[in-house]
């Protein structure tokens, strides 16, 4: 009875949130969260580290890949790499923000690890690669321990920054199948400041994964 209250706490909390992505397969079978035990923690915690490490180190490997395809003649494609790398730095806040609460005193201290740049075409290659690996394994995992550790604000982190990487696999994929077309300066992209969803469209009213108002998108060029 505990664990089925925390399930049905839990998931009005990831509704009132936007998030329906991961956990609307759960039921009272083998996917009913567990307690939580200590294992699960470490677990949970290797994982906030991890997601925020990455995020760190994405943020600047997108930030040297916008300025190459730039140096290459891809507008678009750089405002794009611009756009993911600002969504990778507010994840990685997030992150942070989680591993704080699960660890007070705790440090969220990674530091970027100097990023391997290639040409543009190569850099998408390896970008659709990377992302589509956390949207379709690596962040659901998470989701899944942070849920199984009945982590409200965890699993919605983890939950949105997979959500972020749906539409980033979305638009990666198309810059990756019309590379000619992406070099021409195009509209902006949208960022949202609190879960750093993007969006090749002005947001108009609130992000549909957080709620942030539409006025606290970024306009990244
Ligand atoms: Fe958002």
């Amino acid at each position: 009875m505990k664990n089925a209250v925390r399930y049905i706490t839990l998931s009005l909390i990831l509704v009132a949130g936007g998030s329906l992505s991961l956990l609307a397969g759960c039921d009272e079978g083998e996917d009913q969260p567990k307690s939580g035990t200590l294992e699960d923690k470490a677990a949970l915690l290797a994982d906030v580290r991890a997601a925020h490490a990455a995020e760190v180190d994405s943020h600047a490997r997108y930030a040297a890949c916008a300025a190459r395809a730039d140096e290459e003649g891809y507008a678009r494609v750089a405002a794009l790499f611009r756009a993911i790398a600002r969504s990778e730095q507010v994840r990685a806040a997030a992150h942070a923000a989680v591993l704080t609460e699960l660890e007070p005193g705790g440090q969220a201290d990674a530091r970027p690890r100097t990023p391997a740049v290639k040409s543009t075409v190569e850099n998408m290659a390896d970008a659709l690669q990377s992302e589509t690996l956390y949207r379709d394994k690596t962040y659901p995992r998470y989701v899944r321990d942070a849920f199984n550790c009945g982590e409200p604000n965890a699993t919605r982190s983890m939950d949105t920054a997979q959500r972020a990487e749906v539409e980033i696999v979305r638009l990666l994929q198309a810059a990756r199948d019309s590379m000619e077309g992406w070099k021409a300066a195009g509209t902006p992209f949208y960022v949202c400041p609190v879960c750093g969803l993007v969006s090749e469209q002005p947001v108009t009213q609130k992000c549909p994964a957080c709620f942030t108002p539409c006025e606290k998108f970024e306009k990244v060029n």
